[in-house]
């Protein structure tokens, strides 16, 4: 049966807005996806009919908003194919992996090896730089191809005995590059490395399954995935989880207090000090169980769809160059491109006076534009609900810019 993208659209009030005059072609979802109806009806009955704070209280409120946080970590677990209580709500995708570098990092000694590549999201280099800083380890990196891809033939010159983590995108946040895990894990286990996937781009694009994919960490954001902002997920092994020491201190990560000495709550407590995020979090559990609904053969299909309606449309205006994969193979719908002589942020500032949202810059990967000699592109990502409006609205849009600007 054909997906019906309208259907999924009539789901997403922003889509039938008008702003400014303008109707809403959406094509930033790799910066920050929409919000369906059912995450915004679960935020708000958190809201108005079970507002407070959670794990502490004996009131009803109190078991209600508990009652649901739990909930939603079952509901991010059973997308992800895991165990709730391997589940750690974060502040975001951001927050999830300076844990990990932050408190899996302090088990790690001077000398001891990482693994990085040259396409990562500066979320994904800084906070083991910070480690770096703080304990001596070492970083490798592995380059990236000329249709930007992590080269994964270099990666067994780069593991030594010392090696102890690789770290890398599930799919490029700039070409949409999808990782090819599965010999990533098998590389690893040959030094006996972990594996930490960053999931950003991956997640808003269909359930994970964390178990088969056989890695060690897993991490993705709630706001690119149609949930609200300031949430992200942490997913360990909970024997690495169990081993690893608190990031932040405060209420609720604590066995007992006192001055002389305080012990650590079990996880995924021992992680989420103080309040945590919890409308945001029921907003995210309403989220996964939203798109454990979609029907993702079709999405994936109709996705693809629009990615090859896209790159044939941009490969026939004279001067834009696509950075990343020519073809749909192991590629998801985030496509960057270039203009010649026109500045990406021209080129989006463009697109927006057609209506359309696009990101443009460096998109937090300073060393892949340093890789190709860029200052920026211009990034095209697509999720369930866009459809060929958006797509040609945005081809009219570059092809103005190309007529106007040079
Ligand atoms: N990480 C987000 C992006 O790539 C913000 O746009």
């Amino acid at each position: 049966m054909k997906l019906d993208v309208a259907g999924i659209r009539r789901q997403f009030p922003i889509l039938s807005a008008v702003i400014d005059g303008q109707p809403v072609h959406y094509l930033d979802n790799g910066a920050s996806a929409q919000t369906p109806d059912a995450v915004l009806d679960a935020v708000r009955t958190y809201e108005t009919t079970g507002r407070a704070n959670v794990l502490r209280g004996v009131h009803r409120l109190a078991e209600r908003a508990t009652e649901a946080y739990e909930k939603a970590r079952e509901e991010v677990a059973a997308f992800l194919g895991v165990m709730p209580m391997e589940v750690v709500f974060t502040g975001g995708c951001t927050a999830a992996i300076n844990l990990v570098a932050y408190s899996h990092g302090s088990l790690l000694k001077s000398g001891d090896r990482i693994i990085l590549s040259e396409l990562e999201h500066h979320s994904n280099i800084v906070p083991w730089q910070l480690l770096r800083a703080r304990s001596g380890i070492e970083i490798d990196v592995i380059p990236v191809t000329l249709d930007g891809r992590i080269d994964l033939e270099i990666l067994p010159r780069l593991l030594t005995a010392r090696t102890r983590l690789i770290s890398l995108a599930h799919v490029s946040n700039v070409t949409g590059a999808l990782l090819d895990v599965r010999a990533v894990v098998a590389a690893a286990k040959t030094v006996g490395a972990r594996v930490m996937l960053d999931g950003a781009q991956y997640a808003p694009h269909g359930p994970v399954d964390v178990p088969g994919l056989g890695v060690d960490f897993y991490v993705f954001a709630g706001h690119k995935a149609y949930g609200p902002n300031g949430i992200g997920v942490l997913w360990a092994r909970p024997e690495l989880l169990e081993a690893m020491p608190p990031f932040h201190g405060g209420g609720s990560m604590i066995g007992r207090v006192t001055f002389a000495e305080t012990t650590w709550a079990p996880p995924p407590r021992r992680f989420e000090a103080g309040t945590p995020p919890i409308g945001p979090a029921i907003g995210l559990g309403a989220a996964c169980a939203w798109m454990r609904r979609l029907d993702w053969p079709g999405v994936h299909a109709h996705e693809m769809a629009l990615v090859q309606r896209l790159m044939d449309g941009l490969q026939e205006i004279d001067g834009t160059h696509i950075l990343g994969p020519a073809s749909l193979q192991n590629r998801y719908p985030v496509v960057s491109f270039m203009l010649d002589g026109v500045h990406p942020h021209d080129v989006a500032q463009t697109l927006d006076s057609f209506g359309v949202a696009v990101r443009a810059g460096h998109h937090c990967a300073q060393p892949l534009m340093d890789r190709f000699d860029l200052d920026g592109t211009t990034r095209v990502s697509m999720a369930p609900y866009n459809d060929n409006s958006d797509i040609d609205a945005l081809l009219t849009g570059v092809k103005h810019a190309a007529r106007t600007l040079r």
